[in-house]
């Protein structure tokens, strides 16, 4: 038996203009995680997949026709049996389980595939660097998605901060000091893949416009790589409330998240966003450890339904 897990995620500035090739940086939420465990299973059953949250249970080779999120197993298992150099001919039981909530911004899709292949590289022997992990769940992200930036399987394979570019970056690197955030969940779900799918809509009838707030986004995330790595949290926090602006101006943000986001920095937060695709999910808010509880009290009594405190090192 082999039990492989991952992290939840939060970005912490620039989503969206990530996939058009703006930097942004995201941490990994341990707070939450996906588990997979992989056992042997009697001969000649196949590949049977067990998500244990919802109770349902697949065979590998009827994965596709289920539904999105069992494709995206089936996938995960597949392109990750390839990768090792065995065949689908083999008899296991996979249980998949998960503490991040689904559509919350919080990186499950991604989380939930990175346990599952890390599980199987145990189980089966083999050996996979984060790199090669991260690939894996690109692959599977790509299903979840449509057109996913690359990010979320990145930072939750290699577990730490990472300042990423799309194709062309992904530095884990550590924040000069420590700090907290307080990330608070609208209970609202959100589908990653409607809201990047109206954002590029919305790119293509004003390109001029939509380039110009993610050229925006994209420096303020490279002046918060360079705060983060000084230890500059109060500028951080400035540089998170500018980044929603942009947000809000592409439309991605809502009623629910603008009124976590005022109560958190009317109870004394260095800054607050929303994180991930928005429009529901979760926002976050940069605390310390005078202002974090707080902060969380405040998110509650504004109709968060849950809010996690996190510290980031
Ligand atoms: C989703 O966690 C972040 C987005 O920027 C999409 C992506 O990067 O693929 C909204």
């Amino acid at each position: 038996m082999a039990v492989g897990t991952a992290p939840g995620k939060v970005i912490l500035l620039g989503e969206h203009a990530v996939v058009y090739g703006q930097p942004a940086i995201a941490v990994p939420v341990a707070q939450v995680q996906a588990t997979a465990i992989v056992e042997d299973a009697p001969a000649g059953t196949g590949i049977t997949v067990f998500a244990a949250d919802l109770g349902r249970r697949f065979r590998l080779s009827e994965g596709q026709a289920r539904s999105r999120a069992a494709a995206a197993l089936a996938r995960t298992v597949r392109n990750t049996l390839e990768r090792l150099g065995r065949t689908a001919d083999l008899d296991l039981e996979i249980t998949v389980s998960s503490t991040i909530p689904i559509g919350s911004g919080l990186g499950s899709g991604a989380a939930v595939a990175t346990a599952v292949v890390r599980a199987l590289v145990q189980h089966l022997g083999g050996y996979l660097t984060s790199r090669e992990v991260s690939d894996l769940v690109y692959q599977t992200e790509l299903l979840h998605h449509g057109t996913p930036s690359g990010i979320d399987n990145t930072v939750i394979a290699f577990g730490k901060p990472v300042y990423f570019i799309k194709d062309r970056c992904d530095e884990v690197f550590w924040p000069g000091r420590p700090f907290w955030l307080a990330i608070g969940d609208t209970g609202i779900p959100s589908s990653t893949r409607e809201v990047v799918a109206d954002v590029r809509k919305g790119w293509e009838q004003d390109r001029a416009s939509y380039d110009a707030h993610f050229a925006a986004i994209g420096a303020l995330v490279a002046r918060a790589r360079e705060a983060l790595i000084r230890g500059d949290l109060h500028e951080l926090g400035q540089l998170m409330v500018a980044n929603q602006e942009e947000l809000r101006a592409i439309g991605v943000s809502s009623e629910a998240l603008d009124r976590l986001i005022a109560a958190a920095m009317d109870a004394g937060a260095l800054g607050a966003k929303l994180s991930g695709s928005g429009r529901g999910g979760n926002m976050i808010a940069l605390v310390d450890e005078a202002t974090r509880d707080a902060v969380a009290a405040a998110l509650q009594r504004a109709g968060a339904r849950s809010v996690i405190v996190t510290r980031v090192s």
